[in-house]
């Protein structure tokens, strides 16, 4: 098979200089991001490899490859991933109408191909020989996949909610991945110029391949730790005051410690901090707080749960300081004395790498480390998902 374009050129001018230029550069984009996350994202840009983001709802995965493109320069081609859907979807198609048009037009040339022809074995025959013709790239109309290959100028594309796709489809993923390069059976191998950064997201509904994490960085995006999603309610401009906003991002992170159907994500807690601001709150009580509760909880019986744990959550008797925060695992609704607001698991949880061993790919690893368990079980991905109607 024929190669179709020339070689992979490097990227002349690397987007990055270090990681502290990629925090400098997502944030003058609006996106907060810690060295954790800043470090792979550069490691994503130099070492030529996708990047496989799973997480929560609402942790800035899609987000970030949003703000990546636009930090860098690059068109962002997405492609939405659902049940169902087949590679046409996302490599090519024939374009079935042109072809029909050309052959409209062309009738009459076509005519006298065939005009002479003795038999109908003949005339097929004929038109065999020039089918070359019809399936050429003229006729090729690309998705996302060959358009991130065959793009001239280099590309951020986003492989969004991968998990949602069928596993055939994360098999033809596989090649695009792995090799930068698609092949068309009756043209050849398309192999990208310019290296697009490709960034997969997954909310763990179910495992992916272990083929396609092998040709992928990894890393769990979790909620962020209290001092970063405070950053972001900040960067919002949601017009709360910082005090205030400090003690709601408090809140939201005591609710996300409750066994809840969809804990609340960061987009959650920048919406409610918007919506104190509109009310013109200047003090956090259970009272203002159950009352506006159903901008960060979505379903009957979280929001029962919430209004329970309200009161605790805004008390300041119920706060402990975090000496007590680290080495706990998880454990919910049946909290060691001490530990009424969470504080202490959340402070566990904000230890950087915690995930590493559980979704660095080892078999049965999920089960013998506690911590990460709760994050996002898959139960709630399942169910989140069936909630959202997102086309795209
Ligand atoms: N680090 C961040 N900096 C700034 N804003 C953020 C950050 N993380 C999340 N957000 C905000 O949260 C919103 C939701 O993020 P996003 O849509 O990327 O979530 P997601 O992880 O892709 O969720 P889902 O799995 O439901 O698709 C964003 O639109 C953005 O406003
Ligand atoms: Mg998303």
């Amino acid at each position: 098979m024929s190669s179709v374009s020339d070689e992979t050129q490097l990227d002349p001018a690397p987007a990055f200089d270090s990681v502290d230029d990629v925090i400098d550069a997502l944030r003058e984009q609006g996106y907060i991001a810690d060295t954790r996350l800043a470090t792979t994202v550069f490691l994503l840009t130099r070492l030529d490899k996708p990047l496989l983001l799973e997480g929560p709802a609402g942790v800035g995965k899609t987000e970030l490859a949003k703000v990546l493109a636009l930090a860098t320069g690059r068109r962002l081609l997405r492609l939405q991933c659902y049940e169902g859907q087949d590679e046409t979807k996302a490599l090519y198609e024939w374009d079935y109408g042109k072809q029909l048009m050309y052959t409209q037009i062309l009738r009459e040339k076509i005519g006298q191909v065939v005009e002479d022809a003795p038999d109908l074995t003949t005339a097929v025959e004929r038109i065999g020989e020039n089918e070359s013709v019809f399936f050429s790239e003229r006729f090729l109309a690309p998705r996302p996949l060959l358009e991130a290959i065959r793009s001239e100028q280099p590309v951020v594309l986003l492989i969004d909610e991968v998990d949602r796709a069928d596993e055939a489809l994360e098999a033809v993923l596989l090649e695009t991945l792995g090799e930068f390069q698609i092949s068309v059976p009756e043209i050849g191998t398309f192999v990208a110029k310019q290296r697009p950064y490709v960034l997969l997201t997954s909310n763990n509904t179910r495992d992916l391949a272990a083929a396609l994490k092998r040709r992928c960085l990894h890393m769990f995006l979790d909620y962020p730790a209290a001092e970063r999603e405070l950053e972001i309610v900040r960067s919002k401009k949601t017009g709360l005051s910082d005090a205030l906003a400090e003690e709601l991002v408090g809140v939201v992170r005591g609710l996300r410690e409750l066994e809840l159907r969809k804990a609340p994500s960061i987009s959650e807690t920048i919406d409610w901090a918007r919506t104190l601001a509109v009310l013109g709150v200047e003090e956090l009580n259970s009272q203002i707080l159950s009352d506006t509760v159903s901008v960060v909880v979505k379903y009957d019986k979280d929001v029962t749960k919430a209004l329970g744990a309200l009161p605790r959550l805004v008390d300041p008797n119920a706060e402990i300081s975090d000496e007590h925060g680290h080495g706990h695992g998880h454990g919910h609704g049946h909290e060691p004395d001490g530990d009424v607001d969470g504080r202490a698991k959340r402070a566990g949880k904000d230890t950087a790498g915690r995930h590493g061993s559980v979704y660095g790919g080892t078999p049965g690893a999920a089960q013998q480390t506690p911590t990460p368990v709760r994050a996002v079980t898959p139960g709630q991905g399942e169910r989140s998902f069936g909630r959202r109607k997102r086309p795209f």
